[in-house]
């Protein structure tokens, strides 16, 4: 059997979901469930990133201990990936003790890739990192992500030799040895790992008090990124244990304002360790509202909590997987919510489901003999992570039934008593129905697991309630 390994990303703990983080575990969890389709043996990490002085600070604000406040948070991240029935199996918090010595273990290991060195530049709050003098003048000294000034710092800090690694890296990249996706992020990366210097990897405990000591000084912290991207490993239980079943990754999940990250510091410190690179990152766009970046300031933030109230969490997951396309940046309106699920939704799936469901219990039709069958196009989607358009290829199947449903008029065919005739498309149509829906699995899972027990039930019975209430 073989074994998957998926992560995501995890996020700060420094306010409460939005529907921008649902990318990461929508999409990890429906190739996860389509690995474990397939017969897979599938490791699932999530997980919280809990240190740093942002996180710091906002606890301060809230004149909340850290502790708590951090406690407070993780719990909502992690209630939020439940109700996205995101199947994870392994949760972790930077802040877990585990996590903490493994980290510690893992900077030793590193240690010949480490120096100390004295660095003056700018720097963001926001990102948490510093910035070329070539960004800070682009940007005309101004975050374009955080809309913060980058300030002045000199440090004395520890740096990651990411000059020994850059061949490497750059090799992997370029060979698919590590596949990034899309293929046009693939080349920005490419540019902007021939621009990166050596990284520095801690900050003096003076700036930053809340993050993991560095091993054998006291006067540094690590820095937060270094923290947290180790999770990746810590979570399997690196280096106490042996992780050769799992790692390298099949595929981590992140947004594209963090890819740099994980295609040069982490493939850095995975060859400091002697580890194989992961074999795909996968890059999602970002969720806008109204063609807007998600901002508390302008308030257009949307809790995902009440798109999931809205409609119930297929429609939130059909949403996401559907009209987000899994590497460019989405709009996310009211308006185009209610229509996906009004006239998508309801119209060609509840409908489908309605129809043929009504038409065999009137006409006691019993279930055909089903077993689903391989689709090359859909696992070329799938295998690619083509998500949105796997999932377009489906849908054009329920809306094909639908039509099939008005051309083949099973109705009449009852009324004119030709039975076997009837029997005949029926079963064809209600084979077709749960083949669809056997792709449908990785997307809906639970709305799919209905359709089945309805179709395969020894009487076929129309649900109470239509599967997709229509909405005024
Ligand atoms: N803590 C880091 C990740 C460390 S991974 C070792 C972080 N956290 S975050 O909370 O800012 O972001 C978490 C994930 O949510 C990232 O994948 C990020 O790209 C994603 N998104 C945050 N806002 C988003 C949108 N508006 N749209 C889509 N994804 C977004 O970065």
């Amino acid at each position: 059997m073989a074994k998957t390994y998926i992560t995501t990303a995890i996020p700060y703990v420094n306010g409460a979901p939005h529907i921008g983080h649902a990318l990461d575990y929508l999409q990890a969890d429906t190739y996860a469930r389509y690995c474990k389709l397939r017969g897979d043996e599938v490791r699932f990490q999530a997980g919280t990133d809990e240190h740093g002085n942002k996180i710091f600070q906002k606890a301060l604000e809230a004149d909340q201990n850290i502790k708590e406040y951090i406690g407070h948070n993780a719990k909502k991240f992690q209630d939020f990936i439940h109700s996205l029935e995101a199947e994870y199996t392994d949760f972790i918090r930077t802040t877990d003790d585990d996590h903490q010595r493994r980290c510690q273990a893992i900077w030793q290991k590193l240690a010949p890739h480490i120096y100390q060195d004295t660095y003056e530049g700018w720097y963001c709050d926001g990102c948490e990192r510093f910035v070329t003098d070539k960004e800070h003048d682009e940007h005309a000294g101004i975050c374009p992500d955080h809309q913060i000034p980058y300030k002045r710092l000199s440090e004395t800090n520890y740096y990651l030799k990411i000059s020994d690694f850059k061949p490497r890296i750059k090799s992997a990249i370029e060979s698919g040895e590590m596949c990034i996706l899309p293929e046009f992020r693939k080349r920005e990366i490419l540019k902007l790992l021939a621009d990166t210097p050596d990284v520095s990897i801690s900050r003096p405990r003076k700036n930053l008090s809340w993050g993991i000591p560095v091993p054998g000084d006291d006067s540094q912290v690590m820095y937060v990124w270094m923290d947290a991207l180790t999770n990746y490993l810590t979570v399997l239980g690196y280096p106490d244990n042996d992780i050769t079943d799992w790692w390298p990754a099949t595929a981590q999940f992140v947004g594209k304002d963090i890819l740099r990250f994980h295609t040069i510091i982490w493939p850095a410190i995975l060859l400091g360790l002697d580890l194989p690179l992961p074999r795909t990152i996968v890059s999602h766009g970002h969720v806008l509202v109204n063609g807007q970046k998600m901002s508390k300031s302008i308030g257009n933030v949307i809790d995902p909590l009440e798109v999931i109230e809205r409609h119930g969490i297929a429609a939130c997951r059909y949403y996401f997987l559907r009209h987000v396309d899994t590497f460019s940046d989405a709009d996310f309106t009211w308006e185009k919510f209610e229509s996906a699920y009004n006239d998508e939704l309801a119209n060609d799936l509840g409908n489908l489901v309605q129809r043929l469901a009504t038409l065999s219990a009137k006409n006691q039709i019993t279930p055909p003999n089903f077993a689903p069958t391989p689709d090359d196009e859909y696992t070329k989607l799938m295998d690619s992570f083509h998500f949105s358009k796997a999932f377009d290829y489906i849908w054009d199947k329920i809306q094909d039934l639908n039509r099939h449903i008005d051309d083949t008029k099973p109705w009449a065919l009852a009324k004119s008593g030709d039975r076997e005739q009837l029997e005949q498309v029926m079963h064809s149509l209600v084979s077709n129905l749960l083949q669809a829906n056997y792709l449908l699995q990785p997307f809906l899972p639970f709305i799919s697991t209905r359709i089945t027990e309805i179709f395969t039930a020894s009487e076929i019975t129309p649900p109470e309630k239509p599967l997709f209430p229509k909405s005024i």
